[in-house]
């Protein structure tokens, strides 16, 4: 399966970055797919910057009806039109800044999908839940009650802990986790379960990345702070080639 980088901006991130960006990853090598969460408000001109190449565009939540009174709210039609074909939902910043729960995760999965948009749906432990040992029954709860019937979209693990702070788990323990994931897929979704991509994230840095690129059941990478710099990002698109 060819390996998905996809880069989530966050809140970072402003117009004047556009161009540049966008000139340099046109230059990324065939073989790997890109994709770049930017904020909404540079959705349209990095869409745009963008056309010429096959880097797609991505949302980073969208809610979950179509349309209506929703201040602050973005539909998955809206994206679409932006020119995304992607959407971030249930990243662990959403999860617990806005207190989003798998039901509503899934609710907004479905919108997007009924949309047309690829939803990216994450999942993942906090600290004290892999230290209880829980890691593994928290996430595969997550893939239960987040993806909807099915679902044939991506699934991206990011432990809490490993998001911004330059950890990531052992080679070991990403291995494991995908295996469940892979195990909780087909379980769900019987062999359609086993084309879903599941990507890592977390801490994936130009220095790591073709060791977690490499791991079984890893099939592409959710990158944070590393995707906001050309070069970077770029680096990791290689590291997926040799993965
Ligand atoms: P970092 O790569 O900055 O750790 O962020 C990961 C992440 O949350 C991507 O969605």
């Amino acid at each position: 399966m060819r390996q998905l980088i996809a880069g989530n901006w966050k809140m970072f991130g402003k117009l004047a970055d556009i161009a540049g960006f966008a000139a340099a990853v046109k230059t990324a090598p065939a073989g790997v797919d890109l994709l770049i969460c930017p904020p909404f408000t540079l959705l349209e001109r990095f869409a745009a910057a963008l056309a010429a190449s096959s880097v797609a565009i991505g949302g980073q939540d969208c809610h979950a009806t179509a349309q209506g009174p929703h201040t602050g709210d973005i539909s998955a039609a809206m994206l679409m039109e932006a020119g995304a074909t992607h959407v971030i939902l249930g990243h662990s910043e959403r999860r617990a800044d806005h207190g989003e729960n798998n039901a509503v995760v899934r609710a907004k999965a479905e919108a997007a999908i009924a949309a047309g948009l690829i939803p990216i749906i994450c999942v993942g432990e906090t600290e004290a839940e892999r230290e209880a040992g829980e890691a593994e029954h928290v996430v595969r709860s997550q893939l239960l009650h987040s993806l909807p019937s099915g679902f044939a979209g991506v699934v991206a693990y990011e432990p809490v802990w490993a998001i911004g702070t330059g950890r990531t788990p052992t080679e070991e323990d990403v291995t494991a986790m995908h295996a469940a994931i892979r195990a909780g897929l087909g379980a769900q979704f019987g062999a359609a379960g086993s084309a879903v991509r599941i990507l890592y994230g977390g801490s994936v840095k130009p220095g790591n990345a073709a060791t977690l690129l490499a791991l079984p059941e890893v099939g592409g990478a959710l990158v944070g702070g590393a995707s906001l710099q050309a070069e970077d990002f770029l680096a990791i698109a290689q590291a997926a080639l040799r993965g």
